[in-house]
C-alpha cells in the first residue's frame, strides 16, 4: 500500500463519477467532496448493508434520523462546548495552521524512520543470522533514538494532562521543528481550538442565537432515550441506530475522504443494565469486525487497537483499523460510554432518563455501548481495497475495481452485440426485468471488449450480453467481473442468478 495507490484512488475516483473535489469549477473546496452518480449508489448500498446488519436483524434494535441542530445545551451536557479541542499553532511567516499535537507525531515519525532505516540496513547486512528483536534492543544508536521519542511522548503527554500550553511550544521550539512547507520556525503561541461549528439562529440575536452543526450523530439518539423507549415499549437491552451528517472544524483534513470537515457517521448506542457493559462491549466488538470481514477484503486488512488512555466518560474503548494506503488508520470505534451521556443530560435537563426494570422493579440510568462508524471512510476502505491493474494473459491491462458485489454501484450492465439486427430491442427488454431491483445500465456504444473494460473499471459484477441467438433461444452471455468467465443462461433464470451474485443475502450467510 502507498500513497502512490491514494493517487490512483483520487484520479480514478474522478474520472469515473465517485467522488468530485467540491465546487471543482472554483477550484474546490478544501476538505470538502461530492459524491458522483457512482459515489452516491455506493454509499447508499454501504448505508443499506449497515442499516440491514444493525437495525434490520435485531430486533431490539430501532433506526431514527435526528436533526442536525439541537437545542446548545447539548453540547454543554455532553462536554464539547468545553473540551472538544484541537491544540492549534499558527506559523506567523506562512500564515499556515498546523496541530500542535500533529507537529510533533510528525517529528517522533521522522526518528522512527531513522530506527527502521537502521534495522533495514542491518537486516541486510546481516542476512538470514539477522535476529531483529535482539538488534532492536541492544544497538546503541536505535536505543538512543528510542529513548529521545520517550522523552518527547512524556513531556507532550504531561503538557496536555496539565493543559500546559505554554509547555507544548517551548516543546515545540526544543525540538526545532519547522513548518513543513517553508521552514520557518516563528511560531505563534499554542491555544486550544473548538471544533464545533458555529451559526446563528435566524430569529435571535446576539449569543443567545447561537447553535451547532452537530459534530457527533450520537447525541441526537440520547436526547431521544425516551421518546424511543416509551413509543417503542423497548426494553433493555436495546439499541437506536442512525446514519447522518456531521460536522468537525478539523485545523488540517487531509488525505481525501479520510478527514474531511464535513462527513456521515453510521452510530448506534446500545442501551444495557448497568454492570453488563463489559460483555455487551466484547460483543458489539466482534459483531463489528464481523461485518467488515463479511465483505471478502483480503486476511489482514482489519485489526483491533484498543485504547490504553481512556476519555473520562469511557471503562473501555477500541478502533477498528483498516489498512488504508497510508496505512493502518481508525475506521470504526467502539465504546463503552457508561452512563455519562444520559447522566449529563439529565443534570442539564432537569428530566429523568432512567429506565423502570419491571424484573428488579428498580429505575436506573442505562449504561451505553456505542459503536461509530464514518460512512466516508467506509467507502474509502472499500475503494482503496478494490482497485486493482491486472495484467491480461493475451498482453493487454485493465483496471478493476473488486467492488464487492452486494455494493457494487451498477449491478448489472445491459450489452447488446451490435446496434442493430433488433438486439438493442431485446437487451432493453432484459434490463427491464431487473432495473426495479437493481441498479442496471445500457450500452451499446463502442467494441464489445471495450464496454466490459468500462463496466469493469466502475466494478460492475455482472455483464449481460445479447446476441443474434438471444432472439432465437432466449439465452444470453453473463460475464463475471473478476473470473471474465462467461456462461450462457437462459432469461427466464436471469433474475435469479443476478440476485444470488449481487444480493445482500450472501452477506449474511452465518447469521
Ligand atoms: N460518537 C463517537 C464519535 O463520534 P469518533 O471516533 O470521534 O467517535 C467516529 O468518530 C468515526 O467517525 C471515526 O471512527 C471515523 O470513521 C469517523 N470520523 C471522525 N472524524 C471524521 C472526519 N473528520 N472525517 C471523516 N470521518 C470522520
Amino acid at each position: 500500500m502507498s500513497d502512490d495507490l491514494l493517487k490512483k484512488v483520487i484520479s480514478h475516483a474522478k474520472e469515473y463519477g465517485f467522488v468530485f473535489p467540491s465546487s471543482d469549477i472554483y477550484e474546490g473546496l478544501s476538505a470538502a467532496y461530492d459524491y458522483g452518480q457512482l459515489g452516491a449508489e455506493l454509499k447508499n448500498n454501504i448505508k443499506d448493508y449497515w442499516w440491514t446488519a444493525m437495525v434490520r436483524m435485531h430486533e431490539n434494535i430501532v433506526g431514527i434520523d435526528a436533526s442536525i441542530f439541537m437545542h446548545p445545551t447539548t453540547w454543554k451536557a455532553s462536554g464539547h462546548v468545553d473540551a472538544f479541542n484541537d491544540p492549534l499553532i499558527d506559523n506567523k511567516d506562512s500564515k499556515k495552521r498546523y496541530r500542535a499535537d500533529v507537529l510533533i507525531e510528525d517529528h517522533i515519525a521522522k526518528i522512527e524512520a531513522k530506527i527502521n532505516k537502521d534495522v533495514s540496513k542491518a537486516a541486510k547486512r546481516f542476512g538470514d543470522a539477522f535476529d531483529e528483536v535482539q538488534f532492536r534492543t541492544t544497538n546503541g544508536r536505535i536505543l538512543d533514538r528510542q529513548a529521545q521519542i520517550d522523552s518527547i511522548n512524556n513531556k507532550f503527554k504531561a503538557a496536555m494532562d496539565t493543559e500546559d500550553l505554554a509547555a507544548v511550544k517551548a516543546l515545540i521550539e526544543d525540538l526545532e521543528i519547522a513548518d513543513p512547507d517553508t521552514g520557518s520556525r516563528n511560531w505563534t503561541d499554542v491555544r486550544q481550538f473548538n471544533l464545533m461549528f458555529k451559526t446563528e439562529l435566524g430569529a435571535v440575536s446576539g449569543d443567545s442565537g447561537i447553535i451547532y452543526l452537530r459534530p457527533e450523530t450520537a447525541q441526537g439518539i440520547f436526547v431521544n432515550f425516551l421518546n424511543v423507549q416509551k413509543s417503542g415499549r423497548m426494553k433493555l437491552p436495546f439499541g437506536i441506530a442512525q446514519i447522518g451528517k456531521a460536522f468537525r472544524n478539523e485545523i488540517i483534513a487531509r488525505q481525501f475522504i479520510f478527514r474531511m470537515r464535513e462527513f456521515e457517521q453510521m452510530e448506534m448506542q446500545f442501551f444495557v443494565k448497568p454492570g453488563t457493559q463489559s460483555k455487551w462491549y466484547e460483543y458489539w466488538k466482534e459483531a463489528r469486525l464481523k461485518w467488515h470481514k463479511a465483505l471478502g477484503f483480503s486476511d489482514g486488512m482489519h485489526r483491533f487497537h484498543d485504547h490504553i488512555k481512556l476519555a473520562h466518560y469511557a471503562d473501555a474503548a477500541a478502533d477498528i483499523e483498516f489498512n488504508f494506503p497510508m496505512g493502518f488508520k481508525e475506521l470504526e470505534g467502539i465504546h463503552s460510554r457508561t452512563d455519562f451521556d444520559l447522566s449529563q443530560h439529565e443534570k442539564h435537563s432537569g428530566r429523568k432518563l432512567r429506565y423502570f426494570d419491571p424484573e428488579t422493579q428498580e429505575s436506573y440510568v442505562p449504561f451505553v455501548v456505542e459503536t461509530s462508524i464514518g460512512l466516508d471512510r467506509m467507502f474509502l476502505a472499500t475503494l482503496s481495497a478494490a482497485y486493482k491493474e491486472e495484467a491480461l494473459e493475451d498482453g493487454s491491462k485493465r483496471t478493476v475495481m473488486s467492488i464487492p458485489a452486494p455494493l457494487a454501484p451498477v449491478k448489472v450492465a445491459v450489452l447488446p452485440l451490435v446496434k442493430k439486427d433488433g438486439l438493442p430491442e431485446k437487451a432493453r427488454a432484459v434490463l427491464k426485468l431487473l432495473k426495479l431491483n437493481h441498479n442496471v445500465q445500457y450500452d451499446e456504444k463502442d467494441a464489445i471488449g471495450r464496454r466490459y473494460r468500462r463496466q469493469d473499471a466502475i466494478g460492475t459484477p455482472l455483464c449481460i450480453t445479447v446476441d443474434h441467438d438471444t432472439l432465437t433461444d432466449n439465452s444470453v452471455t453473463i460475464r463475471d467481473r473478476d473470473t471474465m468467465i462467461q456462461e450462457r443462461v437462459s432469461i427466464a433464470d436471469l433474475a435469479d442468478r443476478v440476485e444470488e451474485k449481487v444480493g445482500l443475502e450472501q452477506l449474511f450467510s452465518d447469521t
